[in-house]
Order: C-alpha cells, then sequence, then structure tokens
C-alpha cells in the first residue's frame, strides 16, 4: 500500500492507503476529520464538501492519488476557533435543525465568499444548491450566507 504525505489544514498528513481510496474515509479514519460527513457518496449531496486549494470539492468522488499535492482544508482547518465570518453568522443565524449537513454548507459558502464577496440572492441560491439539507433549513442558510457577505 503506497503511503501519502497529503498537506491538511496546514500539516504534513501521512497516510497508508490504496491509490484509489476516497479523500472521505482518508479524513474520517486516517486523520479522524469526522466534520467531513458521508452522505451519498456519490456527489449528490455535498455533506462531504472540503476545500481543495481553496475550492469547494466534494471529498467521496476524488481519490486520495488525485489530492496528493494539494492543499485539502476541512471544516476543522477553516479557522482556529470556529470564528470564520461563516461560522458566525451560522451561530447568529442558528441554521442547523439536525446538523448532518452543516460542515458541507458552511465550506460550501464558505469557498463561495471568497470568490464572490457581495452576492445577490440569486446567486446564493445558485452557489449553494447543491448541498442537500434533509431539515430543509434552506431559507436560514441563506440568510446566513448573505449575513456572513455582510
Ligand atoms: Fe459526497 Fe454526498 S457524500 S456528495
Amino acid at each position: 500500500m503506497p503511503t501519502y504525505t497529503l498537506n491538511v489544514n496546514g500539516n504534513a498528513l501521512s497516510v497508508e492507503a490504496d491509490s484509489d481510496t476516497p479523500v472521505l474515509w482518508v479524513l474520517r479514519d486516517h486523520a479522524n476529520l469526522v466534520g467531513t460527513k458521508f452522505g451519498c457518496g456519490i456527489g449528490q449531496c455535498g455533506a462531504c464538501t472540503i476545500h481543495l486549494d481553496g475550492a469547494a470539492t466534494r471529498s467521496c468522488l476524488l481519490t486520495v492519488d488525485q489530492v496528493k499535492d494539494a492543499r485539502i482544508t476541512t471544516i476543522e482547518g477553516l479557522s482556529e476557533h470556529g470564528d470564520h465570518p461563516v461560522q458566525q453568522a451560522w451561530k447568529e443565524v442558528d441554521v442547523p435543525q439536525c446538523g448532518y449537513c452543516q460542515a458541507g454548507q458552511i465550506m460550501t459558502a464558505s469557498a463561495f465568499l471568497s470568490e464572490n464577496p457581495n452576492p445577490s440572492e440569486e446567486e446564493i441560491r445558485s452557489a449553494m444548491h447543491g448541498n442537500i439539507c434533509r431539515c430543509a433549513a434552506y431559507n436560514r442558510i441563506e440568510k446566513a450566507v448573505k449575513l456572513a457577505a455582510g
């Protein structure tokens, strides 16, 4: 089994894994970064969203081999004290119901806002539409993204 040294949340993470292991499982099982969630495993729900070189990416669809040269950020590494503007807005709006999809939502929102700091409501809706929330907290999610945008 090959050994990979990944750049995760600014740290070097050494893992022994088959080259086709999804990054999602490397993060959860090897690095114990369990904030990244498994929802569908086929790129449809967004629960597993991480940042790859700053871009929101579904970690269930990528293999460890595909990310070996990338900068990986998980929800645990988004901010030092959970105080990223998106996380603060999430708390203020009290977005989560069950909470399961929230890390993925926050990772999508934060990557989106770093690309588009002053989005319209339509742009927010379009950026977030691929992240499914089974509690249907969509209004609060949009409100929090808007608040984080300022
Ligand atoms: Fe990756 Fe659903 S678990 S998109």
